[in-house]
């Protein structure tokens, strides 16, 4: 009881005193920051709450979702941070150092930080009001893709377009708040953006051909091509609502997730190559994307995140990056624990960090920090495409 009510003072006080900072920042980012804002579109990969209240069977606000957070489940689809909060705090360490104050660098704080504070930072659209939207927005929903039918077998869901509709939303509400179009225009050219949307098109569509048609339909040449097309499409709308600094991340290996290899695998380890490769057709396309906005929208700045060829690393290496199993979720239910994905208050792994999967489908917080950290400051030239995050920031 005690070491819990110290526990509580110290969070406590370290929210206060980061509230201050803060705040200051923030009147600073106005005129300094490199990267005052940060928006985030994408799937349950990012999501962080935006699905605790819809109806939905996607959903992740229970135990032992959340388990890293000294609050618990926040509606995330991990054990903790996603990459878009790893992304969060990188922003942010950047605000700070470019108006001289660099505590975000300062170890023994850094490490003494509450989860909570970090995982607060870029709130979920459906609690975020006022002029919190300045420093950015997260959109995400879990089952969400690029077509709006997809995910509808597990409910309600905010697929990429009403993103957009939202996304929409918050800008008139910064025209609002800065006074005028051209102010917010200025001010969201700053604002870096992250969209990864694409795995529940495969997940939660071709590949679930009982429920969808579109494998019928398509080969997975023409299902790249028709999803590359309408994300274009939605890409540019964003483009159009005043963003110019986007990250676009790639899909990872599906085939590879415990769920796929539960259904598919026949001895549970080797991936579902014919999964993986249509993921693959996907992020040429995509890269290739990236190439066409920056050429032809003026002052776009695209850049491609190879989230694919990063997990790949991993995979192949676990034991140099710590981890020691690759093919099983820490918590789930039969066959790879990659059947149903973490039931309520069930126990999961101990050793959390050595695992690449939490659940059937989403990576552990240890590999979303590895992908966040090689997105931010690329370690191979195949990790982003053409510059990493950092220097996407500086420019
Ligand atoms: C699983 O099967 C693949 C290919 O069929 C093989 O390369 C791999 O060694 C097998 N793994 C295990 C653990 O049996």
């Amino acid at each position: 009881m005690a070491g819990e009510l110290k526990k509580l003072w110290v969070l406590l006080s370290l929210r206060v005193l980061l509230s201050v900072s803060g705040s200051w920042s923030g009147v600073r980012a106005q005129t300094q920051a490199q990267v005052p804002c940060y928006f985030v579109f994408g799937d349950s990969l990012v999501d962080n709450g935006n699905n605790n209240a819809i109806s939905s069977l996607a959903k992740a606000n229970y135990r032992p979702y959340g388990i890293e957070f000294p609050r618990g489940p926040t509606g995330r689809f991990c054990n903790g941070r996603t990459t878009a909060d790893v992304f969060g705090e990188f922003h942010t360490s950047l605000s700070y150092s470019s108006t001289g104050q660099n505590w975000a660098s300062s170890k023994p704080l850094f490490f003494f930080l509450p989860l909570n504070f970090w995982v607060s930072i870029i709130p979920p659209y459906a609690t975020t009001r006022g002029q919190d939207v300045l420093k950015g927005v997260n959109y995400a929903s879990a089952a969400a893709g690029i077509r709006d039918e997809t995910g509808q077998q597990l409910g309600a869901r905010i697929s990429m377009n009403r993103q957009l509709r939202n996304y929409k939303n918050t800008v008139s509400q910064i025209v609002n708040i800065l006074g005028d179009e051209n102010s917010a225009a200025d001010y969201l050219s700053k604002c870096i953006y992250s969209v990864g949307m694409g795995s529940n098109d495969y997940l939660n569509n071709y590949f679930m051909p009982q429920i969808y048609s579109t494998s019928c339909r398509y080969t997975p040449e023409q299902y790249a091509d028709v999803l590359i097309k309408q994300y274009s499409k939605q890409l540019r709308t964003l483009y159009k609502y005043g963003a110019r600094k986007v990250v676009l991340i790639g899909v990872g290996q599906i085939g590879c997730s415990p769920s796929e290899l539960a259904q598919f695998s026949p001895n549970g380890t080797a991936c579902v190559e014919r999964i993986n490769r249509a993921n693959q057709l996907f992020n040429i396309r995509l890269k290739s994307l990236v190439d066409n906005f920056n050429k032809n929208l003026a002052d776009a700045k695209f850049i491609y995140v190879n989230a694919y060829g990063i997990f790949q690393d991993l995979l192949e290496n676990p034991s140099s990056f710590g981890f020691r199993v690759t093919n099983a979720g820490c918590c789930g239910v039969g066959r790879n624990n990659g059947q149903i994905t973490c039931l309520p208050f069930q126990i999961p792994c101990p050793k959390r960090d050595e695992y690449l999967f939490w659940d059937a489908y989403h990576p552990t917080e240890a590999v979303n920090v590895i992908i966040a950290r090689r997105s931010y400051s690329a370690q191979s030239s195949s990790d982003t495409y053409p510059i990493d995050i950092r220097r996407l920031a500086q420019l």
